[in-house]
């Protein structure tokens, strides 16, 4: 069976060799797998709609889904992007490069395919040095959607990767774990104030600071579902494990479990080590520690992968606070569960009445 080759890079000095291979599979339109300080991208030529839409069919992406666009040199983005408002183009070199994308209006330059149809552009400056470097030595901006299947949880490790992108791509390069483990934040800034599309690393409450009060709908929080949606990511199903998993309260995490356990459900727990304490289950999948959400956000995507590998009827996941980093844990949490959430025992009483 024909496998992708996958190359080996050390993250924080990345081989120029190495680089210069993924470079020219992208120059010559092809498509390349690579780590982000986020999660893994797979990336295409963005320039190139041929190139971009490889990108398209590798994960099975509706084609009404844009890409982000990844560059590496501030001049890069008036080659993607037009009319940026001065006080955005501010901001934006204070804060790049780094886990945050802006939602701008489109150049012609970029094409459609690229942007799913859309008059607007959705760019990021990735501060991983390997993302860096490729984007400079392909001489192209890259378009770049998270490396997993539509649906699935974003990968942040290559053997994710492996799982369901291998023969699907030209090349892939393993850097390792990425730094934060789950997706940019998006900020729409055509729009005044700018509006939060989807929470991440980058946090409101700094947002706010740099760039004053942003609207953050409910939507954007994965509280509901939109209707008319803000971004066209927000209508599709997202970070689903097949194995059913529900939210419940950490307050009352415990006695959840224990309630399920004697009901007869195999349930996997889903927890913080403080959480977790005094829990007796063999499927016992752990976060990291409570008093540091960056931990549990780099661990969360493995975590729900790892709860499909066990033989269980049942993932339960506790809840976080909804500030800080918080608020994208919680975002992928809301999306991962189906919008199943639990805040007392009554409610994960009814789960066994039916
Ligand atoms: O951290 C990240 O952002 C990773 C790494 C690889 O950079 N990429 C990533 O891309 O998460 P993706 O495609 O999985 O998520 C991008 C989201 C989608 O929900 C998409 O709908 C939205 O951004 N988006 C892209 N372009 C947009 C636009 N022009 N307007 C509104 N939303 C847009
Ligand atoms: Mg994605």
């Amino acid at each position: 069976m024909p496998h992708t080759r996958v190359l080996r890079i050390d993250p924080l000095q990345p081989d120029e060799k190495v680089i210069g291979e993924a470079a020219e599979v992208i120059k010559a339109g092809g498509t390349v797998i690579f780590p982000t300080e986020t999660v893994y991208g797979i990336g295409a030529d963005a320039l190139n709609s041929t190139a971009a839409l490889k990108v398209f069919e590798a994960k099975q992406r509706p084609p009404d889904n844009p890409l982000i666009v990844h560059i590496a040199r501030y001049e890069d983005l008036l080659k993607v992007a037009v009319d940026i408002p001065p006080e955005i183009l501010s901001v934006i070199q204070v804060i790049w490069p780094g886990p945050i994308t802006f939602v701008l209006r489109r150049n012609p330059k970029v094409p459609l395919e690229t942007t799913g149809g859309l008059d607007t552009v959705a760019v990021r400056m990735p501060a991983h040095p390997v993302a860096l470097k490729l984007i400079e030595a392909s001489g192209t901006p890259i378009g770049a959607p998270s490396a997993n299947l539509a649906g699935r949880p974003s990968p942040t490790r290559i053997d994710h990767v492996l799982e369901e992108m291998n023969d699907r791509v030209d090349l892939m390069i393993d850097a390792g774990p990425t730094f934060f483990g789950i997706e940019s934040t998006v900020i729409d800034v055509t729009r005044k104030p700018p509006v939060l599309l989807r929470p991440g690393p980058f946090t409101v409450e700094e947002i706010n600071k740099i760039i004053g009060n942003i609207v953050v709908p409910e939507e954007a929080l994965g509280k509901r579902e939109a209707e008319v949606p803000l971004s066209p990511g927000m209508k599709y199903r997202h970070y689903a494990p097949s194995t059913r998993l529900v939210m419940v309260n950490s307050s009352i995490f415990k006695e959840a479990v224990h309630y399920l356990q004697e009901k007869g459900i195999r349930v996997a727990v889903i927890c913080t080590e403080q959480t977790c304490e005094g829990i007796d289950s063999t499927n016992k999948i752990v976060l990291g520690r409570r008093d540091n959400l960056y931990e549990v956000a780099k661990n969360l995507f493995d975590s729900l992968r790892r709860l499909d590998t066990l033989d269980v009827d049942l993932g339960i996941v506790e809840s976080f606070p909804e500030h800080g980093i918080g608020l994208a844990i919680m975002n992928r949490l809301r999306k991962a569960t189906g919008h199943t959430y639990m805040r007392d025992l009554k409610e994960v009483r009814r789960l066994t009445d039916n």
